[in-house]
């Protein structure tokens, strides 16, 4: 494929990260496209660049010693460096570098071990046939509220024992602290996201506090894991900060992966025909789903020295935005990248991202994402969603805020 690369200060008209295109939203793949093939390293007014392509991304998740994740630089301006959300976000795992990195990371694998994942899989299936046979007294009901975005809340809520009368207020919390990860930031996102940690902070140490005095199995209790470790491997704040961030992280992810995977079986009836007919394609299914629409579509990483990229330097200190979306149409790694290939294999997508901080929650979202669907499909095979569909408006998730459909 020819290399049509312009200098990528020129990127910049194709896509400003705080100020997209008004179909951006929408459609992002179009502006994708272009990046792709003219601007694979778009530079933005603030001096970051928009990193798309496959094969950079790939290398520069593989590299942590010149791509690193410390956020501190860009969260003290953006969130001021006494916030609560500068707190949180300083101290999750995902915005740190080894050894902090190294540490929360390994105490958290360990809690999220097969046994403890297995146990949560029978809740898991009753939990979705509940919510369908729910949807079936509803009137155009929304495939968001009613059933995607219900399952990712209970199971974690699930995972780490949270009381059920505590979990209303789990999914605006949620919302509000990522939704603070925008390019572009309102003030009242801001407080938002401020009284969202503090809110989640004062249920944790509750929750934590109880736990400390009743321990559960530390082989399939998550939590009790986590708090196991506080003192030798983690302190009181790194073990509430990435409670929180776990209870984020698996939340409008893994809604976004079953809310887009609907709506792409809607548009695609071959596809939805081919996989009823077929359901033992489901598990190809799920990441053919997470390669077309990946629920995480950006992320970032920060340059520790001078580097050179498609004939460009890149001076160290460079904040570069990621372009998963991008990156899992890019037609140098994907055959026919815009098309639902089910079987695809192999898939080698980067919607868990790569390397070091690879999606910890990869083998619980692909359980829920399969069961979830799966099990929807079985029920109302011919669905079909309805006018009314709205998007998140956000830039680095993807996903619906509502998606009304008629189950028939
Ligand atoms: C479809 C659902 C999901 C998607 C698409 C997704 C995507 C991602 C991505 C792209 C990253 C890497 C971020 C970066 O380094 O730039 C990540 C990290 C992470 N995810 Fe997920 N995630 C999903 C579900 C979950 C779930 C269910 C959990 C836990 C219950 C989870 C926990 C984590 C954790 C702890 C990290 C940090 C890993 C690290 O920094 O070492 N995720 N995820």
């Amino acid at each position: 494929m020819p290399d049509q690369a312009k200098s990528p200060t020129k990127g910049s008209d194709i896509l400003t990260l705080t100020s997209p295109p008004p179909s951006f939203h929408d459609n992002p793949y179009p502006t994708y496209a272009r990046l792709l093939s003219e601007a694979p390293l778009c530079q933005q007014p603030d001096g970051s660049m928009i990193v798309s392509r496959y094969a950079d991304l790939d290398a520069i998740y593989r590299d942590t010693t010149t791509f690193i994740s410390d956020k501190k630089a860009v969260f003290a301006p953006k969130f001021g460096a006494n916030s609560a959300l500068y707190e949180h976000h300083t101290n999750s795992l995902v915005f740190n570098d080894p050894p902090l990195h190294s540490r929360v990371r390994s105490v958290m694998v360990g809690a999220m071990n097969p046994r403890a994942l297995a146990q949560l899989e029978p809740g898991l299936i009753a939990l979705v046939d509940t919510l369908l046979d729910s949807l079936s007294d509803q009137q155009n009901p929304d495939l968001i509220e009613a059933f995607a975005g219900a399952i990712p809340i209970e199971i974690i809520g699930n995972l780490l024992g949270i009381p059920h009368a505590d979990r209303a207020p789990l999914r605006d919390w949620s919302l509000a602290i990522l939704g603070a990860l925008e390019p572009a930031l309102s003030t009242q996102q801001l407080a938002r996201g401020n009284a969202a940690v503090t809110e989640f902070e004062a249920l944790l140490r509750v929750i934590i506090a109880h736990r400390t005095a009743h321990p559960g199995d530390p082989e399939t209790d998550v939590l009790t894991r986590l708090i196991q470790s506080e003192g030798e491997a983690l302190s009181e704040i790194e073990l509430i900060q990435n409670c929180i961030f776990i209870l984020n992280a698996g939340h409008e992810t893994t809604t976004n992966l079953i809310g887009n995977a609907l709506a792409l079986l809607d548009n695609d009836r071959h596809a939805r025909a081919q996989l009823i007919a077929n359901p033992d394609l489901i598990t190809t299914a799920v990441d053919e789903f997470l390669r077309l629409e990946s629920p995480n579509q950006f992320g970032n990483r920060l340059t520790t020295r001078d580097i050179t990229l498609h004939d460009h330097n890149i001076p160290a200190g460079t904040d570069l935005h990621l372009c998963i979306g991008a990156a899992n149409r890019d037609p140098r790694q994907f055959d026919a990248p815009d098309t639902i290939k089910l079987d695809r294999r192999p898939n080698k997508h980067l919607a868990f991202a790569g390397g070091q901080h690879t999606c910890v929650g990869l083998t619980l979202a692909r359980m829920e994402g399969r069961i979830a669907i799966d099990r929807f499909l079985k029920r109302y095979p011919h669905y079909i969603l309805t006018p009314g569909a709205t998007r998140g408006g956000r830039i680095r998730f993807r996903g619906y805020a509502s998606l009304p459909a008629s189950l028939i």
